[in-house]
């Protein structure tokens, strides 16, 4: 297997006033390719700041952050945009969409950086949205569309560009339990085409989509559990 990830002794701190509050505190983490990931902890234990240093949205004070093979802690933020924009796909808890902006707009606005054309950007996020469920809402804008088929058109758009990493903190944050069960269908399916998914959330049954779960506290790794998929009878 290859390795997506790999985090050596990553920390974060964010200056407050006249003191430096210390968040991630040393975190070693490996990810192959094809894992899925739930991260759970805490409130405050740093889900959230780990999360946005894997998307390449924030840089670490120390440590080392390689994402496919090239070193993302050492990044401009050019070339940190532009990592973020070809190898990684974010789902935001409160979805982040353009509001006066189409379903299949939005989903198509990460190929407009990416350089397709209008024709290749039309034709993948028809592609996507029909797979995400949406296939008949794509002229939709946000307001037009339920909170679950909202975060359908953000997983869509976390998808267009056919990134290495799927990551979602808090997807289901505010969806009822029915609509986080069929967003969860989803990302399962994501999963099993191939992706690589990592996602925060604080729910155990939602955690229990995923293969792994690692568990933060106080801004480090307190427990890494890879499931077993076959119980061993003795
Ligand atoms: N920009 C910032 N400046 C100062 N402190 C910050 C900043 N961002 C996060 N923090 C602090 O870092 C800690 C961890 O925040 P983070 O958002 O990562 O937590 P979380 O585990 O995602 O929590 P939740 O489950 O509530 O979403 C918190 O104590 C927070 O106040
Ligand atoms: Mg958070």
């Amino acid at each position: 297997m290859s390795k997506v990830i790999e985090i050596r002794s990553i920390t974060r701190d964010f200056p407050l006033g006249q003191e430096v509050v210390k968040v991630l505190k040393g975190i070693d983490l490996d990810i192959e390719r094809g894992e899925y990931v739930a991260i759970m902890g805490p409130s405050g234990s740093g889900k959230s700041t780990l999360m946005n240093l894997l998307g390449c949205l924030d840089t670490p004070t120390s440590g080392s952050y390689i994402l496919n093979g090239k070193d993302a802690s050492k990044m401009s933020d050019d070339e940190l945009a532009e990592i973020r924009n070809k190898e990684i796909g974010f789902v935001f808890q409160t979805f982040n969409l353009l509001p006066r902006t189409t379903a299949l707009d939005n989903v198509a606005l990460p190929m407009v950086y990416a350089g397709a054309t209008k024709s290749q950007r039309k034709d993948r996020a028809e592609e996507v949205l029909r797979s995400v469920g949406l296939g008949d809402r794509m002229d939709h804008k946000p307001n037009q569309l339920s909170g679950g088929q909202r975060q359908r058109v953000a997983v869509g758009r976390a998808l267009v560009n056919k990134p290495s990493i799927i990551l979602a903190d808090e997807p289901t944050g505010n969806l009822d339990s029915k609509t986080s069960v069929e967003i969860m269908h989803l990302f399962d399916e994501i999963h099993a085409a191939g992706n690589t998914v990592i996602l925060v959330t604080h729910e155990e049954d939602i955690a229990e989509h995923a293969h792994r779960v690692i568990r933060l506290k106080d801004g480090r790794i307190e427990t890494d559990e890879r499931k077993t998929l076959h119980t061993p009878t003795v």
